[in-house]
């Protein structure tokens, strides 16, 4: 793509994998795709150019009945089904999704404008794990919960976001499916692509009909599925504020409800950490995924007789990077996932500058058409500014010193939020210390944004109820007695 020009003088890697992609999508209800009730659409874009890619239906408030209806159809005969049968049915999602990764690594990166380097080697990879790990459990909920009666909650409605759309359905189907619940998902307006290839690969697993239903459409439709009576458990990731929203909706009801909603992460240098590595992982906390990652360490605290040192590396660093073609493997910033993500960013670096913050952003060309953000690091706020203490969702580091680890400490948790965090240092003692002082239910020490299914993830605070992932993953989804 000629809109792509590099500045270092890389040769352009482009993926050459071509995935089909329909001109409309229907719901994917009962294990088949059928048109929506009210006939309408809403496109969804490739924000690396801007352009519609497809159209997909908007539920209707009949449609979120169906889907509904038909999941709590299938639920006495999927509760019912040995684990070890669940189990089988979960493993064959699991490898269709190895044998199809490449087609859905370039699909997420279409649709969602994430680098393709990461679709393929991190997102698609652990979407098969999830499967593969949760399908693991199915027949053996009896040593995940001992000396209990296990059984499951009923339908799922389960409502995700765009930042990773189909590691979040796996995140929230699997576990929901291992323990013979039944689930109605829907993803993101912006990224329902993958979603919706999922839907085929389930069908092609032969999973029983109306096990796991699919439904697109915006807020509107996530509120009807919050709402719907059929619907005993809801599990959402996405905005704190839609997620007190979901709260406040499942108050008067008997539903049970998780909640993965926002962060605004301290990765915390000592002045004793190997600095390199920790610009690696100052880097890799902030700008993987454009910053649209809700444990993003999108802040910087420094320990402040390395500072200079520190923030000389790391713009030395961040003007390396590539930004540019999402599909090109070379890429290290993709695309912004939508127009209204990014008026918001803008918005915060705009503000960012009103509250007296000092703006470095490197001297790298980026694409004329689709939406970007160049790497963007802040310094000199104070704490109580905004920009330190609002989630941005983008590619935005904002920068504060400490002296000492209480300051240390104090600083990471004045924040409403509590998801997740790094800590820095050569001394285990000191990481020891300082990643059980943080109120954050994700810790990384020398190291960031590590995932793996086993290990459970979730908030304190405003970051949310619930985890997700582990033998922890599977609580929200079962009765005990
Ligand atoms: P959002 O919370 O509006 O969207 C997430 C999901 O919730 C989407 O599937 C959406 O259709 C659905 N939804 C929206 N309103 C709903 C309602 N009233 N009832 C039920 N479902 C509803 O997030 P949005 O607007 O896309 O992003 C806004 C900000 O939220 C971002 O800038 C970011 O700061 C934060 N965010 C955080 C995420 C996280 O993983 N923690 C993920 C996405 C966004
Ligand atoms: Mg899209």
């Amino acid at each position: 793509m000629s809109d792509f020009i590099s500045d270092f003088g890389y040769s352009p890697a482009p993926e050459r994998t071509k995935v089909a992609v329909k001109e409309r999508y229907g719901l994917f209800i009962g294990g088949d795709f059928v048109l929506p009730s009210g006939d309408k659409y809403f496109p969804t874009y490739n924000p690396a150019n801007g352009e519609k890619l497809s159209e997909v239906s908007e539920a209707s408030e009949e449609d979120v009945d169906r889907a509904v209806a038909s999941a709590k159809d299938a639920f006495e005969g999927w509760s019912l089904l040995p684990g070890r049968e669940r189990g089988k049915y979960l493993f064959r999602i699991a490898r269709l999704i190895q044998e199809r990764s490449r087609e859905l690594a370039v699909l997420e990166t279409m649709d969602g404008g994430k680098p393709i380097r990461e679709s393929r080697d991190i997102d698609i990879p652990l979407v098969a794990a999830h499967f593969f790990y949760y399908a693991g459990w199915a027949d053996k909920l009896e040593y995940a919960f001992p000396m209990r009666k296990v059984s499951p909650i009923g339908v799922a409605g389960q409502i995700i976001p765009w930042n990773f759309p189909l590691l979040m359905a796996a995140w929230k189907i699997a576990p929901a499916l291992a323990a013979g619940n039944t689930v109605v998902l829907k993803p993101a307006e912006t990224t329902p692509l993958t979603a919706l290839r999922l839907g085929e690969i389930i069908a092609e697993a032969g999973l029983p009909n109306g096990v796991v239903n699919i439904i697109t459409g915006g807020g509107r439709t996530g509120e009807l599925l919050v709402k719907h009576p059929g619907v005993d458990k809801i599990a959402f990731t996405g905005s704190t504020e839609v997620g007190k929203a979901i709260r406040r909706a499942a108050a008067d009801t008997g539903k049970k409800v998780t909640l993965e909603l926002g962060g605004k992460a301290a990765n915390i240098v000592f002045a004793d950490a190997p600095l390199d590595q920790a610009v690696e992982g100052i880097v890799n906390g902030i700008f993987f995924n454009q910053g649209h990652v809700c444990c993003a360490g999108s802040r910087l605290l420094v320990e402040e007789s390395v500072f200079e040192v520190l923030m000389r590396k790391l713009r030395h660093r961040v003007s390396t990077l590539i930004v540019g073609d999402p599909l090109d493997k070379n890429t290290d910033i993709g695309a912004i996932n939508s127009e209204e993500q990014l008026s918001k960013i803008k918005y915060y670096i705009s503000l960012a500058e009103e509250e007296g913050g000092e703006i470095f952003q490197p001297d790298v060309a980026i694409p004329q058409r689709g939406w970007w953000c160049k790497p963007t690091v802040i310094t000199g706020l104070s704490q109580s500014s905004r920009v330190v203490q609002e989630e941005i969702f983008g590619p935005v580091l904002a920068v504060q010193t400490f002296r000492t680890i209480d300051e240390a400490i104090l600083k990471a948790n004045n924040t409403p939020y509590g998801l997740s965090g790094g800590v820095w240092s050569d001394k285990g003692s000191k990481v020891f210390r300082v990643t059980q002082a943080i109120k954050a239910g994700v810790m990384w020490g020398n190291t960031y944004n590590k995932f793996d299914p086993a290990s459970p993830f979730g908030g304190y605070k405003e970051s949310g109820i619930g985890r997700e992932g582990g033998v922890f993953g599977l609580y929200p989804y079962v009765q005990l007695s």
